[in-house]
């Protein structure tokens, strides 16, 4: 097997080990998505198909919501791409998309690369679409917030604060960020996905509505 197979198989181990306890959406199945959504953009935008699979594969790692430390996760990715030999060129671009796409702070700063901006596209585009809106029901499972509450609008200009702790419902969730995520795509294949996906929740979205109402 060539040498980068063999990293991106331990790659995937890795990604399994750390991320098997996870409730938070973050789950292995959801790297195993986001890794075949950015395999399937990088093909189609040109971008170099190693370094999109191995950020896809370890973006999760660093979560504050996993580790409760993101600079620690970080790290601990860094030296798992030194310890396995990973060129340093490489090292350098796969901590730069993951450090990017991890920034919760103010200014969200633009993808720097291609293969960047695949990886975050791939990882946006799971939050919509049939997939998003399983995820979005089972989040709100998780976290016991309702399905649908028609006195509790949508809030809008949120804080990260509020935005993490505030209450809303899983219907509020489309409207506060599912139905945002199409402007924010960076490469021309993944907007056409996005588009899709996302015409898939305002068809899902009237009928909720109109069901809730008694109608057909
Ligand atoms: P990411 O780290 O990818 O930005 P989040 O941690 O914000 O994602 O969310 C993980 C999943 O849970 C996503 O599919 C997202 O849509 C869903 N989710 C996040 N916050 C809420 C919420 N307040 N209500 C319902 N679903 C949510
Ligand atoms: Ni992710």
């Amino acid at each position: 097997m060539n040498k980068k197979q063999h990293i991106l198989d331990a790659a995937e181990r890795f990604a399994r080990f750390e991320l098997e306890k996870d409730s938070s959406g973050h789950d292995w199945w959801h790297i195993y998505r986001v890794t075949q959504t950015a395999k399937a953009i990088a093909a189609v935008e040109g971008a170099n198909s190693f370094v999109c699979e191995l950020a896809a594969l370890l973006h999760d790692i660093p979560d504050e919501k996993l580790t409760g430390n993101e600079q620690a996760g970080l790290m601990k990715v860094e030296q798992w791409l030194k310890e396995h030999d990973v060129e340093e060129e490489t090292i350098f671009h796969v901590m730069d998309i993951i450090s990017s796409m991890s920034f919760k702070g103010g200014g969200k700063p633009p993808m720097r690369t291609l293969e960047g901006m695949v990886v975050q596209d791939a990882d946006r585009l799971d939050a919509i679409g049939a997939v998003g809106i399983a995820r979005v029901f089972a989040y709100s499972g998780a976290k016991d917030q309702l399905i649908h509450d028609p006195h509790l609008p949508p809030r809008e200009n949120m804080t990260a604060e509020e935005y993490r702790q505030g209450k809303s419902t899983a219907i509020n969730h489309f409207y506060e960020k599912l139905f945002k995520l199409k402007e924010m795509m960076n490469t021309a294949y993944a907007k056409k996905l996005a588009t899709e996906r996302h015409e898939f929740m305002d068809v899902f979205i009237q009928r909720f509505y109109s069901e809730w109402e008694g109608k057909s």
